[in-house]
């Protein structure tokens, strides 16, 4: 089974040290890739005016790019927006979607999100739809029906799975202030999760990739990494740097190689 990692480096570096640190990260993958010790999918999403730059500097290696947000329309008078077709002629492979700071800081909403990843697929653009409970939800004991809402209104109406990814990320868990969450719990969700996207897309819903992001860090990444239903992780503060992701990164195909048999 393929392993996602990835990092959303939200609004930090420049063109340049873009160029640098995904460079590092390619070169990397490319000798990774010719030792095909354990299927790898790496990601990345910089912000907007570093995407030029992290296209040039990946060459030709299979790291994928996305953007942190899309609009749903084409084209128009939408100041400040970027579109689908916008973001595919800069050489995106995927958009990260209802990201929680789009959530919380931004106001985004789930008819916008569920705008945006139809939007997305219907110019076959991949999406990973990030989801999470707030700590309110969560102290509630209602984690799960919080996500179970994101999910059905997110992917309402969406004809089929393909190209998307699930990026779980409580938003307690979130940043510096943020708490890594419990690996049971965590577990919990994804099964959670699976049973909304089998639900949705009874053929291939059980093939989405599921990944955990919130508070990882070189020493939970592993724990995470080989639970069970885990497809892969997103990593904010601890791999904005390419030597910091390529780390955590090895922490967990260390632990992965250890224990599959
Ligand atoms: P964090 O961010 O790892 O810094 O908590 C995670 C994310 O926002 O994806």
């Amino acid at each position: 089974m393929t392993f996602f990692f990835g990092s959303n480096w939200k609004m930090n570096h420049d063109p340049e040290s873009t160029r640098k640190h995904v460079a590092e990260i390619g070169s990397w993958l490319e000798h990774y890739a010719l030792a095909q010790a354990l299927p790898l999918q790496l990601w990345l999403t910089p912000s907007y005016p570093c995407l030029p730059a992290a296209v040039t500097a990946r060459r030709g290696s299979p790291l994928w790019l996305g953007a942190q947000n899309v609009h749903w329309e084409d084209s128009g008078a939408f100041t400040g927006e970027v579109s689908v077709n916008q973001l595919k002629a800069c050489g995106m492979d995927f958009v990260l979607i209802g990201h929680a700071e789009r959530r919380t800081l931004f106001g985004e909403t789930d008819r916008q999100i569920s705008l945006k990843v139809r939007a997305c697929a219907h110019r076959s653009l991949g999406v990973m739809l990030c989801v999470g409970e707030t700590l309110d939800a969560y102290r509630a004991g209602l984690g799960f029906e919080y996500v179970t809402r994101q999910l059905q209104s997110g992917l309402e109406g969406l004809p089929n799975a393909d190209r998307l990814l699930v990026l779980y990320e409580p938003v307690w868990s979130i940043g510096k202030d943020g708490l890594p969450a419990d690996p049971v719990y965590v577990q919990q969700a994804f099964q959670s999760i699976r049973v909304v996207l089998n639900r949705l897309f009874p053929v291939e819903g059980n093939s989405v990739p599921i990944m955990y992001g919130g508070s990882v860090n070189a020493d939970n990444a592993p724990i995470y990494a080989t639970m069970t239903d885990c497809a892969g992780l997103g990593v904010g503060r601890a791999a904005w740097a390419a030597n910091d992701f390529l780390h955590v990164l090895q922490t967990c195909l260390q632990k992965k190689l250890a224990t599959t048999p």
